[in-house]
């Protein structure tokens, strides 16, 4: 028996959520907290049926079993859904013949929205890869996680499959157009979680609501974002946290008309203005999930103090982590 363990970053949405679904750019970093996936192969089963087993605490899921020939086919627990169309997509293009054990480990609640499922479906890829000694690419395996996004969720710009992947923070244009990996030092972001899981599909399909009745209004924002995230990307790199902040604060507006933010995230996202940050938004599909600030150094207790003081949960993270990886 062979045992391969393989662990892939979270990712933070920086800014331009939503508008790179539809073709604009966004600028996304990896975050320190990993996912963590060991597969083994099963050579001999005694009645002979080859068989998945997937354990993931994190979802609370154990001893979830399939036959190998029955994956991806019937009733998927939403829990491992990534990790099971991933190996049958694997398999698909690299067949091979033996049953696997895969158990998950996470460093973060897949409820934060820092990309659980794409980190450890990334995870499940390059684990396959390095058991059966296939060489892959971090293109190749970023292609087939991707496939394996739209298979299931049939929309997403695969932002955090990047971020999964090639770590660090990156300037991302969806449709295979752009992955490009900036070098960015420490960011002094601050990260508050509202404590309300989100569902990303449910979000993309309510802007897509918004776009359909204001067709011009909404495609107006999307430019605006993508003109945001440019100039951002270029404040960035220089460390120029006011510009980059005030820009925060100017993409949260357009996040706000999409309509996607929430009572929580803006009283989150007021609090740490309002205590000397230099800009905030939220992080991700809205709806829920986290809000990140970025503040001088001398702010960041009271911007802390100031997301607790409505409601809301610090998450401590480090940004630019490094991409998938053998552990
Ligand atoms: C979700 O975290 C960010 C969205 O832009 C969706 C995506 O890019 O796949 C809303």
């Amino acid at each position: 028996m062979n045992r391969i363990t393989v662990s892939a970053p979270g990712k933070l949405m920086l800014l331009g959520e939503h508008a790179v679904v539809y073709g604009h750019p966004c600028l996304v970093t990896a975050v320190g907290q990993r996912m963590y996936v060991s597969i083994s192969n099963v050579k001999s089963q005694i009645s002979n049926v080859k068989k998945i087993r997937i354990d993931a605490p994190g979802e609370k899921i154990f001893g979830y079993e399939k036959p190998m020939e029955d994956i991806g086919k019937g009733e998927i627990s939403k829990g491992v859904r990534f990790i099971e169309i991933a190996v049958r997509n694997f398999r698909e293009k690299y067949p091979f013949d033996v049953g696997l054990t895969i158990t998950t480990r996470s460093e973060f609640s897949s409820q934060f929205g820092f990309g659980s499922s794409s980190a450890a479906m990334v995870c499940t890829i390059k684990a396959l890869a390095e058991l059966f000694s296939i060489k892959l690419s971090k293109k190749q395996i970023f292609d087939l996680a991707y496939k394996t996004v739209l298979d299931i969720q049939g929309k997403g710009s695969g932002f955090d499959v990047a971020a999964a992947v090639y770590g660090g923070t990156l300037y991302f244009v969806t449709g295979w157009k752009k992955i490009q990996p900036l070098v960015v030092g420490h960011l002094p972001l601050v990260v508050g979680y509202s404590g309300v899981k989100a569902d990303t599909v449910t979000l993309i399909n309510q802007v897509a609501e918004k776009a359909k009745k204001y067709p011009d209004i909404v495609e107006n924002i999307y430019k605006q974002i993508a003109r945001i995230v440019d100039i951002a990307k270029i404040a960035l790199v220089k460390k120029d946290w006011t510009m980059l902040g005030e820009l925060m604060n100017i993409n949260q507006g357009y996040l706000e008309a999409l309509g996607v933010s929430t009572g929580k995230l803006s009283a989150m996202i007021y609090a740490c203005r309002s205590e000397g940050a230099y800009g905030a938004k939220l992080s991700g599909a809205g709806g829920g999930d986290c809000i990140i600030a970025l503040s001088p150094k001398e702010n960041i207790t009271k911007v802390k103090k100031a997301i607790k003081k409505v409601g809301g949960q610090v998450i401590d993270i480090e940004v630019n982590a490094e991409g998938v990886r053998m552990e």
